[in-house]
């Protein structure tokens, strides 16, 4: 690693660890994916939570829906780790830590592109449910919640984080080309992953607080930020096949609003296959 990288992430490491949350920090050259590190972590370490793994490269990156994470150097690959008291006590909403991460990561990448108080800048992140974080129409990051269980029962949660910073793009898979963007891209500017991940530990950090305290609290901010509000979208579900029709954004539990021709209804999990 040439000597400006290693100051950049000594010096962010230093900053994480005086901020003071975060019991554990890890950052590894390459491993099969941060969400594995964490869980495990989590299991054999109770007590050291909140903890974050960082990863330069992932062999064996997850997405969402069983999908494989493009996972290159200039990504920025992390996973906290959190134990349950670090969401609010009703364990009813804890399937919207998903959608408050979303918001959590939109507000990062609105800082880093210097956007948050733009209304109307193309720069401005959106949302597509649950939590694919888009700029200028295009994907820049993903999350992926992955409950850690034990005894069958879930103890804590592992973020997982994917958000690309600055990419090489001639080496990216060709599919990816018209679907995805950087933030060095969007910025015009050199951004590196050390950069970005403080600025998304600060604002999940902070984002948390503000759940516990009020479960409504990031709702509002979510539904400004919906890609498919108003748009026509073809889902996929296992509760109702494939569907199309007019997003509605979501309702007060998070769950996607999709109106038919015949009804209007919510989905709890589905795969948006297209929008228009
Ligand atoms: C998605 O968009 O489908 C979610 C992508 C989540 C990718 C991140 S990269 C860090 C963490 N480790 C993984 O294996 N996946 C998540």
């Amino acid at each position: 690693m040439e000597q400006f990288s290693v100051i950049r992430r000594r010096s962010a490491l230093a900053d994480l660890r005086d901020a003071g949350w975060l019991r554990h920090i890890d950052w590894q050259p390459e491993v099969d994916s941060t969400n594995n590190l964490a869980k495990q972590w989590y299991l054999a370490n109770p007590s050291e939570v909140p903890a974050l793994f960082v990863a330069d490269q992932q062999t064996a990156g997850r997405g969402r829906s069983g999908n494989q994470w493009w996972s290159p150097s200039g990504c920025l690959m992390m996973s906290l780790v959190i134990p349950l008291t670090e969401l609010p006590t009703e364990l009813s909403i804890h399937p919207q830590l998903s959608l408050v991460s979303g918001v959590a990561v939109a507000r990062a990448v609105d800082t880093l592109l210097g956007v948050e108080n733009a209304s109307h800048s193309e720069f401005y992140s959106q949302l597509k449910w649950p939590n694919d974080v888009y700029v200028g129409g295009k994907k820049v990051a993903g999350i992926l919640i992955e409950a850690v269980q034990s005894r069958s029962q879930a103890t804590g949660f592992a973020i997982g984080i994917g958000i690309n910073a600055q990419i090489n793009w001639p080496d990216a898979p060709v599919q990816l080309l018209e679907k995805a963007t950087c933030l060095s891209s969007m910025a015009g500017r050199p951004i590196y992953c050390e950069e970005v991940l403080l600025e998304v530990v600060e604002n999940l950090q902070a984002q948390l607080a503000d759940w516990r305290a009020d479960a409504d609290c990031w709702m509002n901010e979510w539904r400004e930020c919906c890609l498919l509000t108003d748009r026509v979208v073809h889902v996929r579900s296992a509760e109702s096949g494939e569907v199309i029709g007019l997003c509605q954004g979501i309702d007060s539990q998070g769950r996607l609003r999709l109106r038919t021709e015949s009804h209007t209804f919510s989905l709890n999990a589905c795969e948006i296959v297209s929008w228009s």
